[in-house]
């Protein structure tokens, strides 16, 4: 099938690559020149493990291409997927500025038939919208043109997202259009061949879905780290209570690691446009405002706990930084807890001293050079005369370090963590001062 991507970032290319693989034509188009320019050059601009090779291979077949050419890109695939960013509005709505223009264009310069497929996160209520400035397009140059436009919600995870997308484990599309069923059950069909995953429902209940999704997710990290806070106060382990609880299994392992917030480009948008939408229907949706207060206060736990030990003035204190990404194996920092984290320690006085790795080059780009942030070459180079150190996210390569190495280059052998990587005993039997999320002191 020839299929045009509309918008190149973590959904897009993921998308657009796995779509090649299985043996389509893909073109993928930006209108951020400067991201076409790099995978044209061979390069990705996002960091995603898998995906480089992935895309180098279908390049080199000629199933993969990028333009920034929307009239060309419109004229390429009988389906468009909307890929675009649907980033949180002032008042917390998703802003539907890229999306809306997506769909004009398809209208602006569709000849034939084509399938518009929104992948991105959208409201409830979407596909009309998309539908209506399609058609409006049409209208203005005097062509009545079939189109169908159906809703495909993506599911997959950063960090994990070319496998999420070649396996996944439901694809939801929402239509009232045989015709559009068909296109995708076809085009899906190399990524179930083992059982079927298709869950086909209406458009609307299609779009509330994916906000459904991340809505429980947050839920359930919200509810395990009120309830961290609590376990610290009664002298529980939260630790123990997750096992306690996750083997049962109508609640399960997943999604309740205690920490120090969540962030990322979806669980904290999503969950303000969902909330937007209750409130544009009058619909109380009080569990959810309580798990985004919740999340709030929870990214200032580690900052309480720095305040507690040293005070409230960190003048001429030094703090190393483990984790900047807003989770491991990706370089996204959208909303990431560290930020908040940092900037609360430079408001206080304090200096920083940051390791990541994969995020360097994307927290150079939020920050750029200051005086008050270093960025080390490796977790060990960032502990060199730091009075502490703060874990923030939990990369692999964190999990075992030499504590003895540590204890020597660290000022103070003090370890904020906010993503309870350590046994707290085995620490304190090596000499540190530890203090994780809701574990027994
Ligand atoms: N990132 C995730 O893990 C994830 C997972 C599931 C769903 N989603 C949803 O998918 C959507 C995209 O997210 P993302 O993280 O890939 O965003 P992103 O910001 O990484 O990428 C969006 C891209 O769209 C481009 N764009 C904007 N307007 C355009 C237009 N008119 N034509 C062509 N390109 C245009 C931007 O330049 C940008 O490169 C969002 O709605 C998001 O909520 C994201």
């Amino acid at each position: 099938m020839k299929i045009t991507v509309i918008g190149t970032g973590y959904v897009g290319l993921v998308s657009g690559a796995c779509l090649a693989e299985v043996g389509n034509d893909v073109l993928c188009v930006d209108v951020d020149a400067r991201k076409i320019d790099i995978l044209k050059s061979g390069g990705i601009p996002i960091y995603e493990p898998g995906l480089v090779e992935m895309v180098k291979r279908n390049v080199a077949a000629g199933r993969l291409n990028f333009t920034t050419d929307v009239e060309a890109s419109v004229h390429f695939g009988e389906i468009q997927f909307i890929a675009v960013g649907t980033p949180p509005d002032e008042d917390g709505s998703a802003d539907m500025q890229y999306v809306v223009a997506a769909a004009r264009n398809i209208g602006r310069y569709m000849k034939s038939f084509k399938l518009v497929v929104d992948k991105s996160t959208v409201p409830v209520g979407t596909a009309d919208r998309v539908k209506v400035a399609m058609q409006e397009e049409l209208q203005a140059r005097g062509l009545s043109i079939e189109f169908c436009v159906a809703s495909n919600p993506e599911f997959l995870k950063e960090g994990a997202a070319v496998d999420d997308f070649m396996k996944p484990d439901r694809i939801v599309i929402g239509t009232d259009s045989e015709k559009a069923t068909q296109l995708l059950r076809s085009l899906y069909t190399p990524f179930q061949r083992n059982r079927d995953r298709l869950v086909v429902m209406d458009v609307r209940s299609a779009e509330l879905t994916k906000y459904a999704a991340n809505a429980m997710l947050a839920t359930r990290i919200s509810f395990m780290n009120e309830l961290s806070t609590l376990a610290e106060k009664l002298g529980a382990d939260i630790e123990q209570v997750r096992h306690g609880i996750g083997a049962d299994p109508r609640i399960g392992y997943h999604f309740l690691y205690p920490g120090c917030g969540y962030g990322g480009s979806c669980f904290p948008k999503d969950v303000q446009a969902l909330r937007r939408t209750a409130q544009e229907n009058n619909v109380p949706l009080r569990v959810l405002d309580a798990v985004e207060l919740a999340n709030e206060a929870q990214k200032s736990v580690l900052v309480n706990k720095i305040q507690a030990r040293f005070g409230d003035n960190l003048k001429n204190m030094r703090f190393a930084l483990w984790g900047l990404a807003f989770k491991p194996n990706t370089d996204d920092m959208r909303e990431a807890p560290s930020l908040t984290m940092i900037e609360a320690l430079w408001r206080m006085g304090a200096t920083i001293s940051a390791y990541d790795p994969a995020a360097m080059d994307e927290t150079r780009r939020i920050y750029g050079q200051r005086d008050d942030l270093t960025l080390a070459e490796s977790p060990m180079q960032a502990l060199e005369g730091a009075d502490a150190l703060l874990i923030v996210t939990e990369w692999k390569a964190f999990r075992s370090p030499d504590f003895e190495t540590m204890k020597s280059l660290l000022k103070n052998p003090v370890i904020f963590d906010g993503r309870n990587l350590y046994e707290p005993q085995t620490l304190r039997a090596q000499g540190f001062e530890y203090f994780p999320i809701g574990r027994r002191p």
